[in-house]
């Protein structure tokens, strides 16, 4: 049987981070479904199809990854999918209690859950969508924590 795992996440934007967790999580697994949140309450700064697009775009040469994207709960569209597996990065100490309260969240809300974390590589321990995009609104460039995609939208989106 196929081994199928989803990586879900904001994604707003991709970053080296997340491409790092992609990379791994796709040379275990048979296909990786990256998922993008329709974040129903915030506004993200790219919207589900830009965000969609851009990891289309930046993961092209991973032929078992494939993008999706999901409203509402994930425990939900894990069904749908009939995948069991969440994949989702740890980077820092900073990120285990989140990460412990949405991997035990999702097992109590559909029990066939499993969440298995990878670890990036060093250089993209410190890397975060929010922080990217801080620098990028304030007229910096973080070229070496995202993809030259993102680095090229990010400055138009800020321009
Ligand atoms: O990249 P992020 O923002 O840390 O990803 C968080 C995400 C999208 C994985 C999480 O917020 C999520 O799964 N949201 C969908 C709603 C849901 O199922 N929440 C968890 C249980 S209440």
């Amino acid at each position: 049987m196929k081994k199928l795992a989803v990586y879900p996440g904001s994604f707003d934007p991709i970053t080296n981070g997340h491409i790092d967790i992609i990379a791994r999580a796709s040379a275990i697994f048979d296909e990786v479904i990256v998922a993008v949140l329709v974040n129903a309450n915030k506004t993200p700064t790219f919207t589900t199809k830009q965000r969609v697009e851009q990891i289309r775009a930046v993961t092209k040469n991973f032929k078992n990854v494939k993008v999706d994207s999901f409203k509402g709960l994930l425990a939900d569209f894990m069904r749908q999918k009939e995948c069991n597996i969440v994949v989702r990065g740890l980077r820092a100490v900073t990120d285990l209690e989140y990460e412990f309260m949405l991997a035990n969240t999702n097992n109590k809300l559909n029990k066939n859950i499993e969440t298995i974390f990878f670890m990036p590589s060093e250089k993209n321990t410190y890397v975060n969508s929010s922080m990217v995009k801080e620098a990028y609104s304030l007229g910096g460039r973080l070229p070496q924590c995202v993809p030259a995609l993102i680095d090229k939208e990010l400055i138009k989106k800020y321009k």
